[in-house]
């Protein structure tokens, strides 16, 4: 799926050890808040630095010509929104930007919708990714959007969303 919206350079944030950075074609690196994950994917050959997703300085690693992706890490956190403006603010740098993450969906409606929202009330998982995006088309044009494409883990309640946008 993130295929078509592969860069030069590759950007996962909070990739871990950097498991994800193997499955694509590119110079792939990648930003992570352990820094024993760091430490660990640095000894396999990967690319890494330390990063957290709420200090905006921390973006200003991502390379020139980067598709930056994110792989159920932005599941953990609640408000997207500092995520979101921070990536904005490396526009000029990113290409596509791609979520592959969970995240509370206001339209769900059926029962295993509802409680999917209900279980990422619970543990205090992401709420906004989606609705913020979708919401901000003054500065992104989304190009691929599709919800509830898989469930990790084996956990029919923690399910995947993809979508790839660029910034305007
Ligand atoms: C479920 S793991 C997914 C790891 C990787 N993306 C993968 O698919 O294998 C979630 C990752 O998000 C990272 N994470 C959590 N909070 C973070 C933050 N504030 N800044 C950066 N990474 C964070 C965790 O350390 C962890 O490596």
């Amino acid at each position: 799926m993130i295929k078509p919206y592969l860069s030069e350079n590759n950007c996962e944030l909070g990739c871990g050890y950097g498991f994800n950075l193997e499955l694509i074609k590119g110079n792939n690196y990648g930003g992570e808040y352990s820094q024993y994950a760091v430490d660990l994917g640095k000894r396999l050959g990967h690319d890494l630095v330390q990063f957290n997703y709420y200090n905006e300085s921390d973006y200003d690693f991502i390379k020139l010509n980067s598709t930056v992706f994110t792989v159920h890490s932005i599941e953990q956190m609640p408000d997207a929104k500092v995520i979101i403006d921070s990536l904005y603010k490396q526009k000029d740098k990113i290409n596509y930007v791609v979520h592959f993450d969970p995240s509370f969906l206001p339209h769900r409606k059926n029962f295993i919708g509802k409680a999917r929202n209900k279980y990422i009330e619970l543990n205090d998982y992401n709420r906004n990714l989606y609705s913020y995006i979708t919401s901000r088309t003054d500065i992104i044009e989304v190009v691929a959007l599709e919800y509830d494409i898989i469930s990790m883990q084996i956990n029919p309640l923690n399910s995947t969303n993809f979508i790839a946008y660029k910034f305007k």
